[in-house]
Protein backbone atom coordinates (compact mmCIF):
# COMPACT_ATOMS: atom_id res chain seq x y z
CA UNK A 1 0.00 0.00 0.00
CA UNK A 2 1.74 3.45 -1.03
CA UNK A 3 1.98 5.82 1.85
CA UNK A 4 1.25 3.17 4.39
CA UNK A 5 3.20 2.57 7.60
CA UNK A 6 4.04 -0.67 9.39
CA UNK A 7 2.18 -1.10 12.89
CA UNK A 8 3.04 -4.11 15.46
CA UNK A 9 0.64 -6.07 17.04
CA UNK A 10 1.34 -6.90 20.81
CA UNK A 11 -0.39 -8.87 23.82
CA UNK A 12 0.70 -8.33 26.64
CA UNK A 13 -1.23 -7.92 30.64
CA UNK A 14 -1.90 -4.39 31.90
CA UNK A 15 -2.27 -4.36 35.90
CA UNK A 16 -5.02 -7.04 35.91
CA UNK A 17 -6.23 -7.43 32.12
CA UNK A 18 -4.68 -8.76 29.19
CA UNK A 19 -4.76 -6.36 26.38
CA UNK A 20 -4.09 -6.28 22.58
CA UNK A 21 -2.37 -2.90 20.96
CA UNK A 22 -1.25 -1.77 17.61
CA UNK A 23 1.95 -0.06 18.17
CA UNK A 24 4.04 1.95 15.11
CA UNK A 25 8.08 0.70 15.59
CA UNK A 26 9.15 4.34 17.11
CA UNK A 27 6.32 4.40 19.87
CA UNK A 28 7.37 4.13 23.08
CA UNK A 29 5.98 2.37 25.95
CA UNK A 30 4.96 5.68 27.90
CA UNK A 31 3.24 6.87 24.87
CA UNK A 32 1.30 3.98 24.64
CA UNK A 33 -0.15 3.69 28.40
CA UNK A 34 -0.60 7.41 28.23
CA UNK A 35 -2.39 7.62 24.96
CA UNK A 36 -4.10 4.66 23.72
CA UNK A 37 -4.51 3.37 27.54
CA UNK A 38 -5.28 6.44 29.37
CA UNK A 39 -3.46 5.61 32.13
CA UNK A 40 -1.80 9.39 33.18
CA UNK A 41 -0.53 8.37 36.17
CA UNK A 42 2.78 7.65 34.26
CA UNK A 43 4.27 11.72 33.94
CA UNK A 44 6.47 12.63 31.33
CA UNK A 45 9.07 14.12 32.44
CA UNK A 46 12.17 14.38 30.50
CA UNK A 47 11.83 11.58 28.28
CA UNK A 48 15.24 11.06 28.28
CA UNK A 49 15.26 8.34 31.29
CA UNK A 50 16.69 10.97 33.52
CA UNK A 51 14.16 12.15 36.13
CA UNK A 52 12.35 8.77 36.73
CA UNK A 53 8.88 10.44 36.49
CA UNK A 54 7.54 7.31 34.10
CA UNK A 55 8.76 4.53 35.66
CA UNK A 56 6.82 1.35 35.61
CA UNK A 57 7.05 -2.65 36.39
CA UNK A 58 7.90 -4.80 33.64
CA UNK A 59 7.50 -8.34 34.92
CA UNK A 60 8.67 -10.80 32.73
CA UNK A 61 9.86 -14.99 33.42
CA UNK A 62 13.56 -14.61 34.52
CA UNK A 63 16.36 -16.77 34.69
CA UNK A 64 15.57 -19.39 31.96
CA UNK A 65 12.07 -19.24 33.27
CA UNK A 66 12.40 -19.53 36.80
CA UNK A 67 11.52 -16.60 38.26
CA UNK A 68 9.16 -14.64 37.48
CA UNK A 69 10.65 -10.63 38.42
CA UNK A 70 9.30 -7.44 37.92
CA UNK A 71 12.02 -4.45 37.52
CA UNK A 72 11.65 -0.84 37.14
CA UNK A 73 11.95 1.07 33.56
CA UNK A 74 11.82 4.62 32.03
CA UNK A 75 8.62 3.61 30.38
CA UNK A 76 10.12 6.57 27.92
CA UNK A 77 13.21 4.41 26.52
CA UNK A 78 11.56 1.12 25.97
CA UNK A 79 9.69 0.76 22.93
CA UNK A 80 6.42 -0.29 22.85
CA UNK A 81 6.30 -3.31 21.00
CA UNK A 82 8.77 -4.44 23.59
CA UNK A 83 5.68 -4.84 26.20
CA UNK A 84 4.73 -8.24 24.07
CA UNK A 85 4.37 -10.93 26.56
CA UNK A 86 5.53 -9.09 29.32
CA UNK A 87 2.94 -7.78 32.76
CA UNK A 88 2.97 -3.99 33.04
CA UNK A 89 2.48 -2.32 36.29
CA UNK A 90 0.99 1.22 36.67
CA UNK A 91 0.45 3.28 39.79
CA UNK A 92 -3.17 2.65 38.93
CA UNK A 93 -3.03 -0.60 39.06
CA UNK A 94 -1.66 -0.61 42.64
CA UNK A 95 -4.56 1.07 44.51
CA UNK A 96 -7.29 3.81 43.75
CA UNK A 97 -8.01 6.32 46.44
CA UNK A 98 -10.55 4.68 48.07
CA UNK A 99 -8.21 1.64 48.54
CA UNK A 100 -4.54 2.67 48.71
CA UNK A 101 -1.77 0.18 47.77
CA UNK A 102 0.89 -0.12 51.18
CA UNK A 103 3.33 2.00 49.17
CA UNK A 104 0.85 4.77 49.23
CA UNK A 105 -0.36 5.01 52.00
CA UNK A 106 3.10 4.92 53.21
CA UNK A 107 4.00 8.23 51.01
CA UNK A 108 0.92 9.94 52.42
CA UNK A 109 1.40 8.76 56.43
CA UNK A 110 4.92 10.16 55.69
CA UNK A 111 4.11 13.38 53.69
CA UNK A 112 6.38 12.35 51.22
CA UNK A 113 4.81 14.07 48.49
CA UNK A 114 3.62 17.40 47.47
CA UNK A 115 3.15 18.34 44.32
CA UNK A 116 2.81 14.85 43.46
CA UNK A 117 4.52 14.64 39.81
CA UNK A 118 6.91 12.31 40.97
CA UNK A 119 5.18 10.40 43.02
CA UNK A 120 3.96 7.55 40.82
CA UNK A 121 7.21 6.94 39.96
CA UNK A 122 9.03 6.33 43.33
CA UNK A 123 6.23 4.27 44.21
CA UNK A 124 7.04 1.86 40.99
CA UNK A 125 10.71 2.02 42.10
CA UNK A 126 9.95 0.83 45.41
CA UNK A 127 7.09 -1.35 44.23
CA UNK A 128 9.38 -3.33 42.37
CA UNK A 129 11.95 -3.46 45.38
CA UNK A 130 10.02 -4.80 47.38
CA UNK A 131 8.52 -7.17 45.66
CA UNK A 132 11.55 -8.77 45.85
CA UNK A 133 13.07 -7.74 48.86
CA UNK A 134 10.61 -7.55 51.94
CA UNK A 135 13.05 -6.31 54.09
CA UNK A 136 15.55 -3.84 52.36
CA UNK A 137 18.93 -1.76 53.98
CA UNK A 138 19.02 1.69 53.19
CA UNK A 139 21.59 1.90 50.64
CA UNK A 140 19.35 -0.90 49.11
CA UNK A 141 16.42 1.72 48.94
CA UNK A 142 18.88 4.28 47.70
CA UNK A 143 19.99 1.95 44.91
CA UNK A 144 15.98 1.47 43.86
CA UNK A 145 15.63 5.39 44.19
CA UNK A 146 18.70 6.43 42.60
CA UNK A 147 16.64 7.37 39.45
CA UNK A 148 13.53 8.69 40.42
CA UNK A 149 13.74 13.14 40.89
CA UNK A 150 11.55 14.89 43.28
CA UNK A 151 12.02 18.55 43.33
CA UNK A 152 9.51 19.86 46.01
CA UNK A 153 9.02 17.22 48.65
CA UNK A 154 12.87 16.51 49.94
CA UNK A 155 13.95 12.79 49.69
CA UNK A 156 14.34 12.23 53.77
CA UNK A 157 10.27 11.80 54.29
CA UNK A 158 10.57 9.53 51.17
CA UNK A 159 13.08 7.46 52.57
CA UNK A 160 10.82 7.55 55.76
CA UNK A 161 7.85 6.17 53.53
CA UNK A 162 10.08 3.62 51.97
CA UNK A 163 11.54 2.49 55.34
CA UNK A 164 7.77 2.09 57.05
CA UNK A 165 6.86 -0.39 54.29
CA UNK A 166 9.56 -3.05 56.21
CA UNK A 167 6.21 -3.68 58.20
CA UNK A 168 3.65 -4.41 55.46
CA UNK A 169 6.10 -6.18 52.62
CA UNK A 170 3.88 -9.36 52.39
CA UNK A 171 0.92 -7.20 50.94
CA UNK A 172 2.70 -5.69 48.34
CA UNK A 173 1.96 -8.22 45.18
CA UNK A 174 -1.26 -7.18 43.88
CA UNK A 175 -4.08 -10.08 43.44
CA UNK A 176 -3.77 -10.30 40.38
CA UNK A 177 0.12 -11.16 40.04
CA UNK A 178 -0.01 -14.95 39.82
CA UNK A 179 -2.84 -15.98 37.53
CA UNK A 180 -0.66 -13.18 34.99
CA UNK A 181 2.78 -14.95 35.74
CA UNK A 182 0.78 -18.01 35.08
CA UNK A 183 -0.91 -17.13 32.07
CA UNK A 184 2.57 -15.76 30.40
CA UNK A 185 4.53 -18.89 31.12
CA UNK A 186 3.19 -20.62 27.92
CA UNK A 187 2.52 -17.21 26.34
CA UNK A 188 2.83 -16.89 21.77
CA UNK A 189 5.92 -14.50 21.90
CA UNK A 190 5.28 -14.23 18.24
CA UNK A 191 4.56 -10.61 16.86
CA UNK A 192 2.12 -9.80 14.29
CA UNK A 193 2.79 -7.58 11.67
CA UNK A 194 0.16 -5.50 9.94
CA UNK A 195 -0.18 -1.71 7.93
CA UNK A 196 -1.99 0.91 8.59
CA UNK A 197 -1.78 5.12 6.52
CA UNK A 198 1.25 6.58 7.23
CA UNK A 199 -0.09 10.11 9.00
CA UNK A 200 0.92 13.25 6.82
CA UNK A 201 4.77 14.44 7.84
CA UNK A 202 5.28 10.62 9.09
CA UNK A 203 8.59 8.71 7.50
CA UNK A 204 7.66 4.97 7.48
CA UNK A 205 9.66 2.78 9.70
CA UNK A 206 9.96 -0.66 9.35
CA UNK A 207 10.26 -3.07 13.16
CA UNK A 208 12.36 -6.32 12.68
CA UNK A 209 12.56 -8.80 15.35
CA UNK A 210 15.05 -11.91 14.28
CA UNK A 211 14.83 -14.91 16.02
CA UNK A 212 18.31 -16.16 14.94
CA UNK A 213 21.59 -14.62 14.29
CA UNK A 214 21.32 -16.18 11.20
CA UNK A 215 17.97 -14.61 10.16
CA UNK A 216 19.54 -11.24 12.01
CA UNK A 217 22.23 -11.27 9.25
CA UNK A 218 20.46 -12.12 6.28
CA UNK A 219 18.23 -9.12 7.15
CA UNK A 220 20.65 -6.78 7.47
CA UNK A 221 22.56 -7.81 3.95
CA UNK A 222 18.70 -7.50 2.44
CA UNK A 223 18.50 -3.91 3.40
CA UNK A 224 22.05 -2.97 2.48
CA UNK A 225 22.84 0.51 3.42
CA UNK A 226 23.68 0.85 7.15
CA UNK A 227 22.57 4.12 7.38
CA UNK A 228 19.10 2.84 6.86
CA UNK A 229 19.28 0.74 9.61
CA UNK A 230 19.67 1.03 13.17
CA UNK A 231 20.22 -2.11 15.67
CA UNK A 232 18.37 -1.95 19.18
CA UNK A 233 19.13 -4.04 21.97
CA UNK A 234 18.31 -1.78 25.59
CA UNK A 235 17.69 0.89 23.89
CA UNK A 236 18.76 3.25 26.40
CA UNK A 237 21.11 5.54 23.69
CA UNK A 238 18.90 4.63 20.45
CA UNK A 239 15.83 5.42 21.83
CA UNK A 240 17.14 8.89 23.80
CA UNK A 241 18.08 9.61 20.11
CA UNK A 242 14.88 9.43 18.72
CA UNK A 243 12.90 11.09 21.49
CA UNK A 244 15.88 14.25 22.03
CA UNK A 245 17.52 14.70 18.57
CA UNK A 246 14.50 13.50 16.62
CA UNK A 247 16.69 10.30 14.73
CA UNK A 248 14.80 8.50 12.25
CA UNK A 249 15.61 5.35 10.46
CA UNK A 250 13.91 3.30 7.71
CA UNK A 251 14.53 -0.18 10.13
CA UNK A 252 14.98 -0.73 13.78
CA UNK A 253 16.68 -3.90 14.37
CA UNK A 254 15.66 -5.31 17.55
CA UNK A 255 18.42 -8.07 18.49
CA UNK A 256 16.02 -8.46 22.04
CA UNK A 257 14.65 -12.49 20.45
CA UNK A 258 17.91 -13.90 19.63
CA UNK A 259 18.41 -16.11 22.37
CA UNK A 260 21.36 -17.55 23.94
CA UNK A 261 22.52 -13.73 23.78
CA UNK A 262 21.72 -12.66 27.18
CA UNK A 263 24.01 -15.71 28.31
CA UNK A 264 26.82 -14.43 31.45
CA UNK A 265 29.00 -18.15 31.63
CA UNK A 266 32.66 -18.99 32.91
CA UNK A 267 35.05 -19.10 30.48
CA UNK A 268 39.06 -21.37 30.45
CA UNK A 269 40.41 -17.58 31.16
CA UNK A 270 37.47 -15.67 33.18
CA UNK A 271 34.21 -14.83 32.17
CA UNK A 272 32.32 -13.94 28.85
CA UNK A 273 28.98 -11.49 28.76
CA UNK A 274 26.69 -12.33 26.18
CA UNK A 275 25.91 -9.68 23.81
CA UNK A 276 22.34 -9.09 25.56
CA UNK A 277 22.94 -8.77 29.18
CA UNK A 278 21.93 -6.31 30.82
CA UNK A 279 24.07 -4.05 32.93
CA UNK A 280 21.59 -4.98 35.88
CA UNK A 281 22.46 -9.08 34.58
CA UNK A 282 26.02 -7.86 35.13
CA UNK A 283 25.95 -6.41 38.81
CA UNK A 284 23.98 -9.40 40.22
CA UNK A 285 25.51 -12.08 38.32
CA UNK A 286 27.87 -14.62 40.80
CA UNK A 287 30.94 -15.01 38.12
CA UNK A 288 31.27 -11.23 37.89
CA UNK A 289 31.23 -10.46 41.56
CA UNK A 290 33.83 -13.30 42.28
CA UNK A 291 36.02 -12.87 39.50
CA UNK A 292 35.46 -8.88 37.96
CA UNK A 293 34.96 -7.21 40.57
CA UNK A 294 36.15 -3.96 39.13
CA UNK A 295 33.63 -4.54 36.18
CA UNK A 296 31.34 -4.99 38.84
CA UNK A 297 32.21 -1.66 40.66
CA UNK A 298 31.94 0.32 37.45
CA UNK A 299 28.87 -0.70 36.16
CA UNK A 300 27.27 -0.18 39.55
CA UNK A 301 28.14 3.52 39.22
CA UNK A 302 26.50 3.53 35.72
CA UNK A 303 23.15 5.23 35.23
CA UNK A 304 20.18 4.33 37.18
CA UNK A 305 18.89 0.93 38.41
CA UNK A 306 16.07 1.89 35.69
CA UNK A 307 18.45 2.29 33.05
CA UNK A 308 20.57 -0.81 33.81
CA UNK A 309 17.62 -2.55 33.90
CA UNK A 310 17.67 -2.12 29.86
CA UNK A 311 21.24 -0.97 28.55
CA UNK A 312 23.64 -3.37 27.86
CA UNK A 313 27.19 -3.79 28.32
CA UNK A 314 27.59 -4.34 24.43
CA UNK A 315 25.41 -1.72 23.67
CA UNK A 316 28.03 0.43 25.99
CA UNK A 317 30.84 -0.35 24.03
CA UNK A 318 29.52 0.01 20.75
CA UNK A 319 28.63 3.48 20.96
CA UNK A 320 32.07 4.42 21.66
CA UNK A 321 30.75 7.23 23.70
CA UNK A 322 34.82 8.89 24.88
CA UNK A 323 32.63 9.00 28.56
CA UNK A 324 31.35 5.51 28.30
CA UNK A 325 32.38 4.22 31.54
CA UNK A 326 31.76 0.26 30.60
CA UNK A 327 35.02 0.71 27.94
CA UNK A 328 37.42 1.89 30.71
CA UNK A 329 36.18 -1.15 32.67
CA UNK A 330 37.52 -3.15 28.77
CA UNK A 331 40.43 -1.78 28.21
CA UNK A 332 41.10 -2.24 32.27
CA UNK A 333 40.46 -5.93 31.91
CA UNK A 334 42.03 -6.38 28.68
CA UNK A 335 38.66 -7.55 27.59
CA UNK A 336 38.07 -9.12 23.84
CA UNK A 337 35.13 -8.10 22.08
CA UNK A 338 33.97 -11.03 19.84
CA UNK A 339 32.18 -9.93 17.10
CA UNK A 340 29.94 -11.65 13.94
CA UNK A 341 28.98 -11.23 10.63
CA UNK A 342 27.14 -13.72 8.10
CA UNK A 343 30.84 -14.41 6.93
CA UNK A 344 31.79 -15.55 10.82
CA UNK A 345 33.65 -14.47 13.87
CA UNK A 346 36.58 -12.34 14.87
CA UNK A 347 38.08 -11.97 18.23
CA UNK A 348 39.28 -7.91 18.97
CA UNK A 349 41.27 -6.87 21.99
CA UNK A 350 39.26 -3.67 23.67
CA UNK A 351 42.42 -1.75 22.94
CA UNK A 352 41.98 -1.69 19.20
CA UNK A 353 38.15 -1.42 19.23
CA UNK A 354 37.83 2.29 19.98
CA UNK A 355 38.91 3.78 16.32
CA UNK A 356 38.13 7.92 16.84
CA UNK A 357 35.13 9.65 18.29
CA UNK A 358 32.41 7.23 18.27
CA UNK A 359 33.89 5.20 16.00
CA UNK A 360 34.80 1.63 16.42
CA UNK A 361 36.17 -1.75 14.64
CA UNK A 362 32.83 -2.89 13.95
CA UNK A 363 32.68 -3.12 10.54
CA UNK A 364 28.99 -3.12 8.16
CA UNK A 365 26.11 -5.73 9.30
CA UNK A 366 28.74 -6.85 12.13
CA UNK A 367 27.65 -7.21 15.37
CA UNK A 368 28.94 -7.74 18.43
CA UNK A 369 28.15 -10.93 20.44
CA UNK A 370 29.76 -11.39 23.62
CA UNK A 371 32.72 -9.66 25.75
CA UNK A 372 35.07 -12.14 27.35
CA UNK A 373 36.92 -10.90 30.06
CA UNK A 374 40.27 -12.85 31.76
CA UNK A 375 39.65 -13.25 35.57
CA UNK A 376 41.03 -10.35 37.71
CA UNK A 377 44.22 -11.49 39.84
CA UNK A 378 45.79 -8.08 41.39
CA UNK A 379 45.05 -4.93 43.29
CA UNK A 380 42.31 -2.85 41.14
CA UNK A 381 40.64 0.76 41.35
CA UNK A 382 37.87 2.90 39.39
CA UNK A 383 37.37 6.34 40.09
CA UNK A 384 34.52 8.24 38.65
CA UNK A 385 34.30 12.09 38.56
CA UNK A 386 31.04 13.24 38.13
CA UNK A 387 28.68 16.10 39.09
CA UNK A 388 26.54 13.30 40.75
CA UNK A 389 26.37 10.40 42.61
CA UNK A 390 23.97 8.62 40.71
CA UNK A 391 22.56 8.90 37.49
CA UNK A 392 25.71 11.09 35.62
CA UNK A 393 27.77 10.71 32.97
CA UNK A 394 31.72 11.03 34.20
CA UNK A 395 33.61 14.01 33.31
CA UNK A 396 36.37 11.49 33.58
CA UNK A 397 36.46 7.89 34.98
CA UNK A 398 39.54 6.03 35.16
CA UNK A 399 40.03 2.08 35.84
CA UNK A 400 43.26 0.60 37.18
CA UNK A 401 44.41 -3.69 37.61
CA UNK A 402 47.93 -4.45 38.48
CA UNK A 403 50.00 -7.00 39.47
CA UNK A 404 52.64 -6.48 42.29
CA UNK A 405 55.79 -8.88 42.49
CA UNK A 406 57.01 -8.29 45.98
CA UNK A 407 57.06 -4.49 45.83
CA UNK A 408 57.43 -3.95 42.13
CA UNK A 409 54.71 -3.18 39.83
CA UNK A 410 54.96 -6.49 37.37
CA UNK A 411 51.75 -5.32 35.52
CA UNK A 412 49.56 -2.55 35.26
CA UNK A 413 46.94 -1.52 33.02
CA UNK A 414 45.28 2.39 33.51
CA UNK A 415 42.34 3.08 31.17
CA UNK A 416 40.48 6.67 31.05
CA UNK A 417 37.32 8.01 29.85
CA UNK A 418 36.20 11.39 29.03
CA UNK A 419 39.74 13.15 28.25
CA UNK A 420 40.08 12.21 24.98
CA UNK A 421 38.29 11.47 21.98
CA UNK A 422 37.91 7.66 22.76
CA UNK A 423 38.12 6.21 25.72
CA UNK A 424 41.90 5.24 26.23
CA UNK A 425 44.83 3.18 27.86
CA UNK A 426 47.17 5.58 29.94
CA UNK A 427 50.44 4.29 28.52
CA UNK A 428 52.76 6.42 29.84
CA UNK A 429 51.64 6.64 32.87
CA UNK A 430 51.42 2.92 33.27
CA UNK A 431 55.24 3.02 31.52
CA UNK A 432 56.63 5.38 34.35
CA UNK A 433 55.60 2.61 37.29
CA UNK A 434 56.11 -0.54 35.45
CA UNK A 435 59.06 -2.92 36.51
CA UNK A 436 59.72 0.04 39.12
CA UNK A 437 59.19 -0.16 43.09
CA UNK A 438 56.48 2.29 43.70
CA UNK A 439 57.42 5.21 45.65
CA UNK A 440 56.04 8.86 46.06
CA UNK A 441 58.21 9.98 42.90
CA UNK A 442 57.02 7.54 40.49
CA UNK A 443 54.01 8.01 41.35
CA UNK A 444 54.51 12.14 40.41
CA UNK A 445 55.99 10.48 37.54
CA UNK A 446 52.99 8.68 36.24
CA UNK A 447 50.60 11.52 37.33
CA UNK A 448 52.36 14.04 34.97
CA UNK A 449 52.89 11.47 32.19
CA UNK A 450 48.64 10.92 32.44
CA UNK A 451 48.11 14.47 32.77
CA UNK A 452 50.27 15.17 29.09
CA UNK A 453 48.58 12.17 27.35
CA UNK A 454 45.36 13.34 27.36
CA UNK A 455 43.67 15.65 25.40
CA UNK A 456 40.53 16.51 27.29
CA UNK A 457 37.76 19.11 25.82
CA UNK A 458 36.05 21.90 27.45
CA UNK A 459 32.30 21.28 28.11
CA UNK A 460 29.65 21.62 30.23
CA UNK A 461 31.08 18.87 32.40
CA UNK A 462 34.63 20.49 33.00
CA UNK A 463 37.26 22.33 31.48
CA UNK A 464 39.99 21.10 29.78
CA UNK A 465 42.12 21.96 32.83
CA UNK A 466 39.99 20.89 35.10
CA UNK A 467 39.53 17.68 33.41
CA UNK A 468 43.79 17.04 33.05
CA UNK A 469 43.82 17.98 36.76
CA UNK A 470 41.58 15.18 37.78
CA UNK A 471 43.17 12.35 35.66
CA UNK A 472 46.06 13.02 37.09
CA UNK A 473 44.57 12.46 40.89
CA UNK A 474 42.99 9.43 40.14
CA UNK A 475 46.19 8.35 38.81
CA UNK A 476 48.02 9.19 41.87
CA UNK A 477 44.87 7.99 44.30
CA UNK A 478 45.05 4.45 41.93
CA UNK A 479 49.11 4.07 42.55
CA UNK A 480 48.81 4.76 46.02
CA UNK A 481 46.21 1.93 46.74
CA UNK A 482 49.44 0.01 45.77
CA UNK A 483 51.98 1.08 48.50
C1 LIG B 1 19.68 8.48 32.05
C2 LIG B 1 20.87 7.80 31.47
C3 LIG B 1 22.04 7.73 32.21
C4 LIG B 1 23.17 7.12 31.66
N1 LIG B 1 24.29 7.06 32.41
C5 LIG B 1 25.40 6.46 31.90
C6 LIG B 1 26.58 6.39 32.68
O1 LIG B 1 26.64 6.80 33.84
N2 LIG B 1 27.68 5.83 32.10
C7 LIG B 1 27.66 5.35 30.82
O2 LIG B 1 28.68 4.86 30.35
N3 LIG B 1 26.53 5.37 30.07
C8 LIG B 1 25.41 5.92 30.59
N4 LIG B 1 24.26 5.97 29.83
C9 LIG B 1 24.28 5.43 28.45
C10 LIG B 1 23.62 4.06 28.22
O3 LIG B 1 22.86 3.60 29.26
C11 LIG B 1 24.58 3.05 27.73
O4 LIG B 1 25.32 3.49 26.63
C12 LIG B 1 23.92 1.68 27.43
O5 LIG B 1 24.76 0.75 28.04
C13 LIG B 1 23.71 1.35 25.95
O6 LIG B 1 23.23 0.01 25.85
P1 LIG B 1 21.82 -0.31 25.15
O7 LIG B 1 21.68 -1.79 25.15
O8 LIG B 1 20.73 0.47 25.78
O9 LIG B 1 22.13 0.23 23.70
P2 LIG B 1 21.12 0.65 22.54
O10 LIG B 1 20.55 1.98 22.83
O11 LIG B 1 20.21 -0.45 22.20
O12 LIG B 1 22.20 0.77 21.37
C14 LIG B 1 23.24 1.73 21.43
C15 LIG B 1 24.07 1.65 20.14
O13 LIG B 1 24.82 0.45 20.11
C16 LIG B 1 24.46 -0.35 18.99
N5 LIG B 1 24.44 -1.72 19.49
C17 LIG B 1 23.74 -2.19 20.56
N6 LIG B 1 24.06 -3.49 20.78
C18 LIG B 1 24.93 -3.83 19.82
C19 LIG B 1 25.63 -5.04 19.52
N7 LIG B 1 25.47 -6.15 20.25
N8 LIG B 1 26.49 -5.06 18.47
C20 LIG B 1 26.67 -3.94 17.72
N9 LIG B 1 26.05 -2.77 17.94
C21 LIG B 1 25.19 -2.71 19.00
C22 LIG B 1 23.12 0.17 18.53
O14 LIG B 1 22.93 0.00 17.15
C23 LIG B 1 23.23 1.66 18.88
O15 LIG B 1 23.91 2.34 17.86
C24 LIG B 1 23.12 6.56 30.35
C25 LIG B 1 21.93 6.61 29.62
C26 LIG B 1 20.81 7.22 30.17
C27 LIG B 1 19.55 7.26 29.36
S1 LIG C 1 10.17 10.94 31.48
FE1 LIG C 1 11.99 11.28 32.66
S2 LIG C 1 12.77 9.28 32.82
FE2 LIG C 1 11.13 9.03 31.47
S1 LIG D 1 6.53 15.83 45.01
FE1 LIG D 1 6.84 17.44 43.57
S2 LIG D 1 8.47 16.69 42.34
FE2 LIG D 1 8.37 15.30 43.95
Amino acid sequence: MANAMQTVGIAFFLNGREVAANVTPGQTALQLLRGQFGLTGTKEGCNEGDCGACTVAIGRWDGGGREFRYRAHTSCLVPAARLHGTHVITIEGLGIPENLHPIQRAFLDSHATQCGFCTPGFIMSLFCLYARNPDPSRAQIGEALEGNLCRCTGYESIFRAAASIAGVAGQILPPYHEPVAQALAGFDRRLSFAEAPLPQGAEPMDYHRPETLERLFDLLWRIGDCERYRIIAGGTDVVVDANVKRLRFRHLVDIAGIPGLSEIRGTDRGVSVGALATLTDVTEHRLVSAKLPLLRAVVSRMASLQVRNSGTLAGNLATASPIGDAATAALALDATLVLATKMGERRVPAGSFFKGYRRTELCAHELITAIEFPEQDGPWDFRKSAKRGAVDISSVCTAMTARLDGSKVAAIRIACGGAAATPVLLAGAAAAVLGRELAPAAIEQAAQAAAAEVAPIDDVRGSRQFRSALVRNHVVEHLSKLL
